[in-house]
């Protein structure tokens, strides 16, 4: 851990990011550049559950960053993502995650949401993230949105979570049925992260 945390402070182009969920990791990659090399918490020794405990996405994203920050000292950043469907009142929003149980089950999930929806015409629904970023003991935050729609069965291997459910405006597939490049190119976390990205080269300059 010491040594990962000294290569952290000698190599300005790392950047900590707050999740080990493999499929954020790879989006995130894709869309920040050969620019810079992310690590995880794991990378950094810490493999306990980072709490994410608020009620926004604001307030989680945040709460995620400085967990990190105060462990490590690093410059990080954390993501928060919900699902707002218009005809549930924006549920299951801030608890996309542990919508129909304690844990992260996409499948339990989708068919809660699925049965919810049952009858309901009105299918339009968003993703939206907040990125939080810590720099130089500094706080930002970054905001992505895609609006789209509900369909009423699950289409596509592809991606994680609500992706099978949802398709984005402007497409007939939902992001499941999308390559990555496809997803990010639309996606609420390709946008907020695209935002970091602008942002961070800014600084550099
Ligand atoms: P998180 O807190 O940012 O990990 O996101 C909360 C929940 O939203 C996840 O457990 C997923 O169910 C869902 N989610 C987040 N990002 C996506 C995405 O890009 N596609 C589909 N579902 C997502």
């Amino acid at each position: 851990m010491l040594f990962t945390l000294a290569y952290l402070y000698l190599c300005p182009m790392k950047i900590l990011f707050a999740t080990n969920n493999a499929h954020k990791i790879a989006e995130v990659a894709a869309v920040l550049g050969e620019g810079y090399t992310l690590l995880t918490p794991r990378d950094c020794g810490l493999t306990e559950e980072i709490p994410e405990t608020q009620p926004t996405l604001e307030g989680n994203a945040l709460q995620k960053a400085r967990y990190l920050h105060e462990r490590t000292g690093a410059d990080c950043f954390a993501d928060d993502t919900g699902l707002e469907v218009e005809a549930l009142g924006g549920a299951p929003g801030v608890r996309s995650a542990r919508y129909a149980t304690d844990g992260h089950d996409f499948e339990a999930n989708n068919r809660l949401l699925l049965r919810n929806l049952e009858g309901e015409e009105n299918r339009r629904a968003r993703f939206r993230t907040v990125v939080a970023l810590i720099l130089g003991g500094e706080e930002y935050l970054f905001e992505g949105i895609v609006e789209g729609r509900i369909i009423d069965r699950e289409t596509g291997d592809e991606g994680f979570g609500y992706d099978p459910l949802f398709v984005p405006d402007g497409f007939d597939r939902t992001f499941a049925q999308m390559t990555a490049e496809e997803k990010n190119a639309t996606s609420h976390r390709g946008r907020a992260v695209r935002k970091l990205a602008d942002f961070l080269r800014t600084i550099e300059k």
